[in-house]
């Protein structure tokens, strides 16, 4: 079927795809790696036309064999060969039929996740440098220099599993070695040897290894060094000026090979789940398509301190570069990929010298690379792809970008910029970015600041109201010597007349309306974003939070303020009009309940306490809010800036303090709800708290705890479980109600992801929140932290396989440290309790038949996260169905609901919903009045005559 066009129906309108679709390989990838892998369960149901017809005659193992067979084709059309050698081989007889000048070998391999995958890629770089020199420049391809000789491309991400700007001291200390040691083979070889172009936020760090590499005296001299320029960046124009002006300042000559980027989707939705203010590429292809010629114009410029490497698959591209490059009388050479382009540079005359990308290796380290191309191949806006469509007029095909950029010189209108991401109404919050070092330097100053300070947190109560005690230390979970600042809690005696001032002020704040509490709710997200970076800092000292937990709770909060004062305007702008018959009016209002106990937990200090007190007042409320008594000083911060966006303070009224002060609120008459974060022990004990009152009943709205479970199937990608497991698991030192407890792995599986499990685990640093590096910090106290070291000798007392542990801090000085563990049990019953902390259970069990583990874990009675790793739609709808959970997530990790976008909230044991960031909070904190009006009885309805 190779070559033919087929009708798609439905899976191609799902694909994005109209009518008909070329079979070619990429097709065959998209089946591959899509959906259809269980031929029998996805294709009869989800495909029509050729999918259905080749199923339906098809049997089983005809499938397969066919599968099998797709696969080598793509094998064959992406990858050069499986070993250096036989690639060699076949690449001889590429140079004679005139396919290719040379290659620019690249091992397939990347995105090492532990690091015998990194020591893995890295003995394959050392051997395929050592078989492209000993190839030498006959049996080689080409002459005698870097510029015609075969040579290496590499991909860093490969040689360490922690290669991010945030590890810059790891990067530098043992991932610079690596890379030093392969360029040194490669230039005694005197081959080329390209750093390839990765993600965005990788460019920074690849520069300062470049950059020390060229500074390098063993390669003074080496012609062959260089690195990959993605036009689709923003900053590549200013990238190239400074190869230029390295290549100068070093006395050397790179190589730049300028790209138009095969990240492009990725960076789209990394800017926008991280709230940057812009994104790092262009939104339009003419964009992309202009910045590769200003590049190529600057490449061209700067020869000779560089030689220009133009690696595109786009005729116009080729053109234009083309006429450039003769105009400027400079020597360049063009690149293609190796599967890629053969026909365009077939018909390039006179021939241009072309080197080819050379993909080596295994089909098991093939996906990421194939996935990049089958994106290349089947987007819509892509030259292959439109080239290849008859239906594309020739003049379409080869467009000037120039005159394109021209008639439409505006970003991409359907791709919303991460601070519009929610629209006109609600800005999105924005993230600080700690691989930039003005974001460093800022919080690392507010942690100074933060230092030197006297912070003191004492009860803000309404005017004339005086709370006495004694003023307590706060401590650092992180450093037992290490004082925060104090708190004097507020007592139950206070509780009373705390509630009465409440109550009294409430019904002034209910008038005020929703869109007058949205301004103030609105105010105070702006305060609290512009002083985010103290209040990272804070929840760093006060609650053990790393850098980015930090970040991300300042953006829950702001985010939190925001999406309640749209609810407000929402719900609370006036009495809504209701259907019904004529010379009557129906109006249904909302207004505040009362008085609301906001009850919060220390786990997420800012966001949690903030989002209770702004869902309650956003409803017409008045607050009394009782944060944990470890984090005081958090809570501080959040009244505060409500007070002054300008809630009264008679409406919102702060006691910090201990079970006293809560069960006094919980007792108390004046009470009419009660939003609270915690254990399910304790919201128990509320509820019958606030039943045992006489009075209205009130309203509780409970979240708690959860035994979640993440359900892997084996046709999940292995790397993908990992990630998502060990940030779901042991982020936030696995301190969150929706952190993965227990990961059920299938058989067939189980021994490979827990290999990669503890691998990745030992990257893992533990240490001081304040350090950018740190990944896991402590517990919040030694209650904690005596628990989980219980719950652990617990495990292993009964039957439980510890598989790996990690060594803990390095400095732990007194903190309330616990040292991650991954242990494999054999079922569930050991877990007794939600244990809040970094331990991850692992149970193997029958994927093919989940039902027994589904059944067992339902039993149990919560309800909070579910984690689904599968690409069969069939295996994640029969968990879905077996286990009950509040939020589901399918092939990403567990935790960081956003709001408005996953509202977040349990069932069963886990709590009693709504979910809080969602569209059903606010009226749960209400009361609602329907007024109905006979306006016959004024004398008739004037709108029926008027109609
Ligand atoms: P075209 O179809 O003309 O352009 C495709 C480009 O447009 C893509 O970059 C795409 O992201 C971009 N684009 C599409 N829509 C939009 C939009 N709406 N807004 C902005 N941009 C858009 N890539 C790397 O990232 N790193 C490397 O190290 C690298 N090495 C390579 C080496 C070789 C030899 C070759 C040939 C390619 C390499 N690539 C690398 C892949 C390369 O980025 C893609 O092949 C390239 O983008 C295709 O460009 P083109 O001119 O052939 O195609
Ligand atoms: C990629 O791996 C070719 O580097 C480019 O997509």
């Amino acid at each position: 079927l190779i070559g033919e066009k087929i009708a798609v129906g439905d899976w191609g309108a799902h694909l994005g795809k109209s009518d008909s679709w070329l079979v070619n390989a990429s097709t065959i990838g998209l089946i591959l790696t899509g959906r259809l892998v269980d031929p029998a369960i996805e294709l009869r149901r989800d495909t029509t036309g050729f999918l259905t017809r080749l199923v339906s005659r098809a049997s089983e193992p005809v499938v397969r064999a066919a599968v099998a067979q797709a696969m080598r084709i793509m094998g064959e059309q992406f990858v050069l060969g499986r070993t250096v050698t036989a690639a060699l081989r076949r690449g001889v007889s590429m140079v004679r039929a005139g396919d290719a000048s040379s290659f620019s070998v690249d091992m397939l391999g990347e995105g090492a996740r532990t690091d015998a995958d990194a020591l893995r890629y890295l003995a394959a770089y050392r051997a395929c440098i050592a078989d492209v020199a000993a190839a030498g420049p006959g049996g080689g391809h080409g002459g005698s220099t870097p510029e015609d000789r075969s040579g290496v491309s590499v991909k860093l991400s490969a040689l360490h599993p922690r290669y991010e700007a945030r590890q810059r001291h790891r990067v530098m200390a043992e991932l610079y070695p690596r890379v030093l040691e392969l360029a040194v083979a490669a230039r005694e070889a005197d081959i080329s040897f390209c750093l390839d172009a990765e993600e965005a936020d990788r460019l920074l760090i690849s520069l300062e290894i470049l950059e020390r590499l060229c500074r390098e005296p063993g390669l003074a001299g080496w012609t062959g060094l260089g690195l990959a320029v993605q036009a689709y960046q923003k900053r590549a124009p200013y990238l190239i000026e400074k190869l230029e002006e390295l290549a100068r300042t070093t006395g050397r000559r790179l190589m730049v090979r300028l790209v138009k980027g095969a990240y492009w989707d990725g960076e789209i939705k990394r800017a926008q789940v991280q709230g940057r203010p812009d994104f790092p590429v262009w939104t339009t292809k003419a964009a992309t398509d202009v910045s590769y010629l200003v590049c190529a114009r600057a490449l061209l410029a700067a020869a000779p301190h560089i030689y220009a490497q133009f690696a595109t698959h786009n005729a116009h591209t080729v053109a234009a570069v083309r006429r450039m490059a003769e105009s400027a009388g400079v020597r360049i050479e063009f690149q293609r990929l190796h599967g890629m382009g053969e026909q365009l540079y077939a018909s390039v005359s006179p021939r241009v010298p072309v080197r080819v990308y050379a993909p080596v290796g295994a089909h098991e380290d093939l996906l990421p690379y194939l996935v990049r191309r089958l994106l290349e191949n089947g987007a819509n806006t892509s030259f292959v792809n439109t080239f290849l469509d008859e239906g594309v007029p020739v003049e379409v095909v080869a467009s000037d970008p120039v005159s394109t950029l021209e008639a439409a010189p505006r970003r991409h209108q359907r791709i919303a910029a991460p601070p519009r991401l929610f629209g006109p109404s609600r800005p999105n919050s924005s993230g600080l970015d700690l691989t930039l070092a003005d974001d460093l330097a800022a919080i690392a100053s507010a942690v100074t600041a933060l230092d030197q300070a006297e912070l003191a947190a004492r009860p803000l109560l309404a005017r004339g109201l005086a709370t006495d005690g004694p003023q307590l230390p706060v401590m650092s979970p992180c450093d037992a010597g290490h004082r925060v600042g104090t708190v004097v809690p507020a007592t139950a005696e206070v509780v009373p007349s705390a509630i009465a001032a409440a109550r009294a002020a409430w019904p002034g704040w209910d008038r005020l309306g929703g869109p007058a509490r949205a301004a103030i709710l609105r105010a105070a997200a702006d305060r609290i974003d512009a002083d985010r970076a103290r209040l990272i800092a804070l929840t760093a000292r006060e609650a053990g939070r790393t850098l980015q937990d930090g970040i991300d709770e300042v953006r829950e909060t702001v985010d939190f303020l925001r999406y309640y004062a749209c609810e407000a305007e929402r719900l609370f702008s006036g009495p809504e009009p209701l259907p019904g018959p004529a010379g009557e009016t129906n109006r249904l209002a909302l207004s505040g309940r009362g008085v609301f106990a906001c009850i919060s937990p220390w786990n997420f200090p800012l966001a949690i306490t903030t989002g209770q007190i702004a869902a309650a007042l956003a409803a017409g409320n008045a607050v009394l809010a009782k944060p944990a008594p470890q984090t005081p000083l958090t809570a501080m911060a959040v009244v505060e800036a409500l007070h002054a966006a300008g809630v009264p303070h008679d409406v919102l009224q702060l006691l910090p303090g201990g079970t006293d002060v809560g069960a006094a609120l919980t007792a108390a008459e004046g009470v009419d709800g009660v939003a609270f974060t915690g254990s399910t022990e304790t919201a128990r004990a509320i509820n019958r708290s606030l039943a045992a009152r006489e009075g209205p009943i009130a309203t509780l709205i409970a979240e708690t705890g959860g035994l979640n479970a993440m359900f892997v199937d084996t046709t999940a990608l292995v790397e993908q479980v990992v990630d998502d497991a060990l940030v779901s698991a042991f982020g936030s030192a696995g301190q969150r109600c929706s952190a993965l407890r227990i990961l059920f792995l299938p058989h067939e599986t189980a021994d490979l992801v827990l290999e990669k499990l503890a691998g990745g685990l030992s990257e893992l640093t533990l240490g001081d929140p304040t350090n950018p590096a740190t990944d896991i910090g402590p517990l919040i106290d030694a209650r904690a932290q005596a628990m989980m070291e219980a719950h652990l000798a617990h495990l292993l007392a009964s039957g439980g396989r510890l598989v790996a542990r990690h060594p803990g801090p390095t400095d732990p000085r007194g903190g309330h440290w616990f040292a991650p563990a991954i242990v494999e049990l054999a079922g569930l019953e050991p877990v007794t309790r939600e244990p809040f902390g970094p331990v991850l259970h692992v149970v193997r069990y029958d994927a093919s038949a989940p039902a027994a583990a589904a059944g067992a874990l339902a039993a149990r009675g919560y309800g909070l996260t579910l984690g689904v790793h599968t690409r069969i739609d069939g295996f994640a709808r029969d968990i879905l169905a077996a286990v009950p959970a509040g939020n589901v997530y399918i092939n990403r990790s567990m935790t960081g609901a956003v709001v408005g976008v996953q509202p977040f909230g349990g069932r069963g044991l886990s709590g009693t919903g709504p979910k809080a960031g969602g569209p059903h909070y606010l009226a749960r904190f209400a009361t609602e009045t329907v007024t109905s009006e006979n306006i016959a009885a004024k004398g008739g309805d004037p709108s029926l005559f008027s109609i």
